[in-house]
């Protein structure tokens, strides 16, 4: 089938090679829109593609001119500007790719781990004054090390493999049971990870566990000279603490991309924080994933997950809906049906199929508390009316014809 898709805020033009190269017609909008001019625009839309500028609200999703819309792809890694729960109730799956930027992530910390400890971001801004400082004083290698991951998940992990290429021993603590790779070596304790290495970096995410997870306690627990890299969330630190560890001499340096309150703004200037003017502390805003390779991953992956979700229905890392995947048989033809979950549906959708006199070749349901998702594949191409008769059932949010 092919469907119209909406591309806006200058997405990746591989997205649209994609969707395009699935027999999709693309429309670009160059800028992000506002609620009254995305609404205008979304007539016989099926696929539309934001980034994080255009807010797509329930007024949104329950226009008039939404009613053709079946999924939107978010090609950033959050999802905050979507209402998901709205779209979900109108059958719209979302989309996002949160892990194309992992690698980008993990190189800007191997290279701060290296600029701390040769102090890399001072000599720079001393040579640009004018100021030559020869020294080996504060300079060392990495090279025998020992670096603390702090959550080891996508990024944490890459950064352990990469960390041992140059010669560092690997520990990391996570609150989840984790496979080590490499030779990196699991901590019980943050405590305990905290009193043996010589850096520690942070990738954990942002709950109510992590918030000042880094504060003037754990810090004081860090080896005296060693340095700090936060790269995940801005409220896992408290900034003061930071501010004041560095001063005291109990950390040799830090390396900070995230901070607790952040401007809204890609470009702005004035921006404070606690943490300027210190020895040894390299500040970033907020580009640990910023890469090119990372916005063409992020083109790339949203762009086959609306695809595939057009052309086959499947759902998998749908932020959403309930993850659903069934492979392809050749010869048989496929629809797909959102339905509230509630008690009786699929008795109601095998009885249209039995009426049909289609016989059922796979069928596979996945729900979550408020919807459930259905494929089914059928021996004979009877999905149209089929379809017509779903989209009576009360129950029914959407039902689609894929052959
Ligand atoms: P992930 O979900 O793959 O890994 C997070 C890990 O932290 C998991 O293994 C989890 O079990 C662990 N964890 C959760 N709570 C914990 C706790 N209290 N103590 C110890 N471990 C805990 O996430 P991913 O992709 O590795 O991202 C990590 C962080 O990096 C996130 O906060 C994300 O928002 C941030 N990030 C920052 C970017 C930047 O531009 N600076 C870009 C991409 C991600």
């Amino acid at each position: 089938m092919k469907l119209n898709v909406l591309l806006l805020e200058g997405i990746h033009p591989v997205a649209e090679t994609a969707l395009t190269g699935a027999g999709h017609t693309v429309r670009r909008i160059a800028g992000a829109l506002k609620e009254d001019a995305l609404i205008e625009q979304l007539e016989g839309v099926h696929l539309l593609g934001i980034r994080s500028k255009t807010n797509v609200t329930q007024k949104v999703l329950e226009s008039a001119q939404a009613r053709s819309l079946m999924s939107i792809g978010a090609f950033c890694i959050g999802t905050n500007q979507i209402a998901l729960e709205p779209a979900m109730r109108r059958g719209v799956a979302v989309f996002n790719a949160p892990f194309s930027n992992t690698r980008s992530v993990a190189e800007l910390v191997i290279a701060e781990i290296i600029s701390l400890s040769r102090e890399l971001g001072d000599r720079n801004q001393e040579m640009h004054q004018g100021v030559w400082k020869k020294t080996a004083a504060g300079s060392r290698e990495v090279r025998g090390k020992t670096l603390g991951v702090v959550g080891y998940g996508h990024i944490g992990t890459q950064v352990g493999i990469l960390a041992e290429f140059f010669g560092l021993r690997v520990l990391f603590f996570d609150v989840a049971s984790k496979l080590p790779l490499g030779n990196a070596q699991s901590v019980a304790t943050l405590d305990g990870l905290l009193e043996q290495a010589d850096f520690v970096t942070l990738h954990v995410p942002e709950t109510p566990q992590t918030k000042n997870m880094m504060g003037a306690p754990q810090l004081a627990r860090m080896k005296k000279g060693a340095c700090l890299i936060n790269a995940s969330r801005g409220t896992v630190v408290v900034i003061d603490a930071l501010a004041e560890a560095i001063k005291s001499g109990q950390l040799h340096g830090a390396a900070v991309d995230v901070y607790p309150e952040e401007p809204e703004a890609s470009d702005m200037k004035g921006f404070k924080t606690a943490l300027q003017g210190l020895h040894n502390v390299i500040l970033t805003p907020h580009v640990g994933g910023s890469t090119l390779e990372a916005q063409e991953n992020i083109g790339r992956e949203v762009a086959d997950s609306l695809v595939r979700y057009g052309s086959s229905g499947t759902t998998t890392g749908s932020v959403n809906f309930p993850s659903c995947e069934l492979g392809a048989t050749p010869n048989t033809h496929r629809l797909t049906h959102v339905h509230h979950n509630v008690p009786g549906v699929l008795r109601d959708v095998n009885r249209l199929i039995g009426d049909a006199a289609a016989n059922i070749h796979a069928q596979l349901l996945s729900t979550n508390s408020d919807i459930g998702y259905l494929m089914i594949d059928l021996d004979v191409p009877v999905t149209k009316q089929v379809v017509d008769g779903l989209k009576q059932l009360p129950t029914t949010i959407l039902a689609r014809s894929l052959s």
